[in-house]
Formats: C-alpha cells, structure tokens, sequence
C-alpha cells in the first residue's frame, strides 16, 4: 500500500499533464454516469487522481466527495476546483479503508482506472455496497489486465521491478462481474469501448 502510494505521488505531476487518450469514449463515459445521477446526488469517487472528472461531474450533482491515496494528485485536484470556483466536490487523501466514510448515504460511487490497481478487489467491491444507499450505482471502468497478451504479462512484473508500474490485479471481465453479483449488485450497464477495459454500472439490490 506504501508503495502504490509512493508511485503515484511521484506519477502525479506526470498524470496531470497527461491528455486523454480517447476524448470520445471519455465522453460516453460521462453521459452515461449522468443517466443515473440528479442534482440531488451525493457521489463518492475513490482513486479519483487529479480531480477532473469529479469536477465535470460537479455540476450536475449536489456534492462529491472525491478520494485519492496520493496526497499529491489531490493537491492538484484542489488546485483544480479552486481555479474553477467549484465548491460542491471535497478532496480528500485516503483509501476506502483510512476514510471514515459513512455506510449507506451515497446515490453514486465511482471508481474509474482504479479496480485493477488494487490488491483486494472484492474487499473494495463489498466496500462500495456499504457505502451505496440501496438502489444505488457503482460505476467503474476497468483494465482487464488478466486478458492481456502474453508480451504484457512478461512486461509489467519488468516495469514493476524497475519502480515503472503499479501493482495491478490480473482481472478478466468475468472475475470482475463474478464479484460484482456476489457482492449484491446487479449489473446494468456493460460497455467495451476496446478489448483491454470494460465500463460497468452496477446497481446495489
Ligand atoms: C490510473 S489513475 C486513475 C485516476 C482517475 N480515476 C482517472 O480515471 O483519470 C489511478 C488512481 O488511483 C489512485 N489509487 C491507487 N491505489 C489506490 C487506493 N488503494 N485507494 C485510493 N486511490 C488509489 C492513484 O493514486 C491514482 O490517482
């Protein structure tokens, strides 16, 4: 846990600058999270690096709470909303496990480029259903790590010893739905916009 966040604080600064790679699937994902939230909403989103989606999503909602292990991306992320007046998303630094947050009050949770890079991925599944209020939605956009090729199998522990990644969790869509459903959820949304990453909503029953 150290040292994921270690990686990403000294990725921080690198990540903010970074564009997105596909604006167009950035922006389906966007609507579609927006098909389940009102101006009532009170979303969660954990892993939310330097806070940009959080704060497009802002307006559109009443409050977000948005969390991230690395306190440096969430310095950013507050540099962020206070360049843009936005004053409805509190950043917060913390895992689902240091934060102290309150089970049952959230309309929405989202973890979006973050199950994958997690070391107990049902535990943080089970997490979120505590979280939502029944009826509520998870959110999350995956990288299907354990359906990579095998060159990528071979390079990521490479890149890993060299400080380069992350841990990842070697997911494949099944796995990921498999927990989902077991958690109580049930799928309401499955989109891959390519083969290595799938966007689900899920909704707690
Ligand atoms: C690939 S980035 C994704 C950031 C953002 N959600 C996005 O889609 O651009 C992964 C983020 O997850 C954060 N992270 C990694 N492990 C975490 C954990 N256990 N709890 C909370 N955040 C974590 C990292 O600090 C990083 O900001």
């Amino acid at each position: 846990m150290r040292d994921s966040k270690q990686f990403w604080d000294k990725s921080a600064k690198r990540y903010a600058k970074s564009p997105i790679k596909d604006e167009a699937t950035y922006q389906k994902k966007l609507a579609i999270t927006r098909e389940y939230v009102t101006p009532e909403s009170r979303v969660l989103e954990f892993g939310c690096g330097t806070g940009s989606t959080a704060l497009l999503h802002a307006p559109y909602v009443k409050q977000i709470i948005a969390t991230d292990i690395s306190d440096k991306m969430i310095e950013i992320a507050q540099q962020k909303a206070a360049d843009t007046g936005i004053n409805n998303v509190s950043f917060q630094q913390g895992t689902l496990d240091s934060l102290n947050l309150e089970h049952g009050i959230f309309d929405a949770v989202l973890g979006l480029n973050v199950l994958h890079l997690l070391e107990d991925v049902d535990g943080t599944i089970k997490q979120v259903q505590q979280l939502l209020k029944p009826g509520g939605v998870f959110v999350s956009s995956t990288a299907l790590v354990g359906q990579l090729n095998v060159l990528f199998h071979c390079l990521i522990p490479a890149l890993q010893l060299l400080g380069m990644a992350p841990f990842v969790a070697r997911l494949t869509k099944t796995q990921l739905i498999d927990s989902l459903t077991t958690a109580g959820f049930s799928i309401e949304r499955e989109w891959q916009p390519n083969r290595d990453s799938v966007f689900i909503v899920a909704k707690k029953k």
